[in-house]
């Protein structure tokens, strides 16, 4: 690089510097983690790094303050119990920090510009840090700081990917994007309330196992390709209008959830073991574009899902209701499964099976509502799959004095291929996090 040479295209740069720590870690998260509009400072001489600058100690760093700009990516390792930056404004490149066992502090106040990752990895024992200027960073990938308290960060407004798991962070004042790609909080003990002005997420919102109590708002957020959802307290989204693809709710203590803009789910919607919850709101959906699974939520008394007209994987809803009505319903691709102790009116349903609006196999279990006892005892007496197959193939008046209905169609769009959302969702969850931590821990348990 020639001394006073100024960049016409940064992203070019930051891009194929980008590429390679990617490959290197096997990020999977940092997606196009690279910024495509940002300062344009000079690199001089010596500041230039094809193979990265790799730094062990202070007086390597030391090296860097006369670069106002710095053209390669910088990675700290070793044993330093301490470092800085110091003048530095631009990186157009990654700033790494890894397995720094020693590290307590480090600053870098100076930089205003990181157009490749921020990745802290395996820092043990960091409880400061200081970006004092950082407005733009192409990612923000931290993992494993187990004894960071606050993110040192003030005034970030560009960011692409954020991902910061297994710390003590317990705000992320100071991180304020309008768009990101990816936004994934995992298992932040000390996080109970996770606030974003986020009006886009491309690719996933992931907020799993932080606080006990964690509660969520974005206010401003229109739409999301992903979002996913392990134990926290409340979601508040009141803006959305999408999802992309798909939604899932899992684990959590949440009360309700009312999504009442949206208008279609593009994947899967998934509402699974909650606890607390006794209201959903999703009554401005029309399609769902995976399948529909709702499933152990013990406290949830009614679903009246009434404007979704299709679904285009299986319908799984199991549970305690008392009510379910899906009064557009005209297609389910897959499977239908409906199986309560209470007492759902599965007739809607077995006619919508027997004129093809449900292509896969069909299953209703419900207690009646004149006789519920003996309905009760009758479901249970009728467990077996042979029994539920000859009451399908008797007659339409069977229905009312029957409580399971049940058909077996060559469709073979089965409940395995929905069901399995929660172990993808704990799959991708699982590859943000390098250094075995809590978070592939609890999900493999799931
Ligand atoms: C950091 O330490 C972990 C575990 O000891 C190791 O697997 C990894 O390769 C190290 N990373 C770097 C960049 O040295
Ligand atoms: C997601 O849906 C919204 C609203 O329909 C749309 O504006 C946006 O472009 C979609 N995003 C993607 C990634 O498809
Ligand atoms: C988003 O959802 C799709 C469809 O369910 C899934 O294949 C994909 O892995 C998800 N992406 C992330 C990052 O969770
Ligand atoms: C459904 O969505 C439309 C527009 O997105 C909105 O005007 C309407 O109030 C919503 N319906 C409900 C019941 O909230
Ligand atoms: C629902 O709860 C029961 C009993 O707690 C459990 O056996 C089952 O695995 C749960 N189902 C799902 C899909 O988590
Ligand atoms: C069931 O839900 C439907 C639709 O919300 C409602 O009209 C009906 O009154 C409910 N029935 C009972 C018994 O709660």
């Amino acid at each position: 690089m020639r001394f006073g040479q100024v960049f016409s295209s940064t992203l070019a740069l930051a891009a194929g510097s980008l590429a390679r720590s990617v490959s290197d870690v096997q990020d999977t998260t940092s997606l196009t983690a690279s910024l495509t509009s940002t300062t344009s400072i000079s690199v001089a001489s010596g500041c230039s790094f094809s193979n990265a600058l790799t730094a062990t100690a202070q007086s390597d760093l030391d090296k860097l303050s006369g670069c106002q700009a710095v053209d390669g990516d910088i990675i700290i390792t070793g044993d330093l119990g301490s470092a800085s930056i110091a003048n530095v404004k631009a990186i157009y490149g990654d700033l790494q920090i890894y397995n720094a066992t020693e590290l307590e502090f480090f600053a870098a106040d100076s930089v205003t510009t990181i157009t490749g990752s921020l990745k802290l990895h395996g820092l043990t024992i960091l409880s400061q840090l200081s970006f004092g200027s950082l407005t733009s960073v192409g990612a923000i990938n931290w993992v494993t700081l187990p004894n960071l308290g606050e993110t040192g960060l003030t005034q970030v407004t560009e960011c692409n990917s954020i991902l910061i798991s297994d710390t003590i962070i317990s705000s992320l004042e100071g991180i304020n994007p309008t768009n990101v790609e990816v936004f994934n909080v995992n298992n932040n003990k000390e996080m109970t309330s996770i606030t974003s002005s986020i009006e886009t997420i491309s690719n996933a919102l992931t907020i799993a196992f932080n606080g006990d109590d964690t509660t969520v708002e974005f206010s401003d957020l229109i739409w999301a390709n992903n979002i996913t959802f392990y134990s926290v307290s409340s979601i508040d989204i009141p803006e959305i209008v999408a999802v992309n693809k798909s939604a899932g709710f899992f684990e959590s203590s949440v009360s309700s959830l009312e999504f009442p803009l949206i208008t279609s789910i593009g994947g899967d919607l998934t509402i699974e073991n909650n606890e607390d919850l006794s209201f959903i709101d999703f009554s401005n959906v029309t399609a769902i574009g995976g399948g529909l699974v709702i499933v152990n939520n013990t406290e949830l008394l009614s679903i009246s899902l009434d404007e979704i007209k299709s679904v285009t994987g299986a319908v799984v809803l199991k549970g305690d209701f008392d009510n379910c009505t899906m009064e557009a319903l005209k297609t389910v691709r897959g499977s239908f499964d409906l199986d309560t102790t209470g007492y759902a009116d599965c007739s809607p349903f077995k006619k919508l099976s027997k004129n093809g609006g449900i292509q896969g196999d069909y299953t209703c279990k419900a207690a009646t509502k004149k006789t519920s006892s003996s309905a009760k005892s009758s479901k249970t007496s009728s467990k077996s799959s042979s029994t539920a197959s000859s009451d399908s193939s008797a007659s339409s008046s069977a229905s009312s004095a029957s409580s399971t209905d049940s058909s077996s169609s060559s469709a073979t769009s089965s409940v395995s291929s929905i069901s399995s959302t929660s172990k993808a969702g704990a799959a991708a969850l699982q590859s943000t996090s390098f250094f075995g931590t809590m978070a592939a821990i609890l999900l493999s348990l799931l």
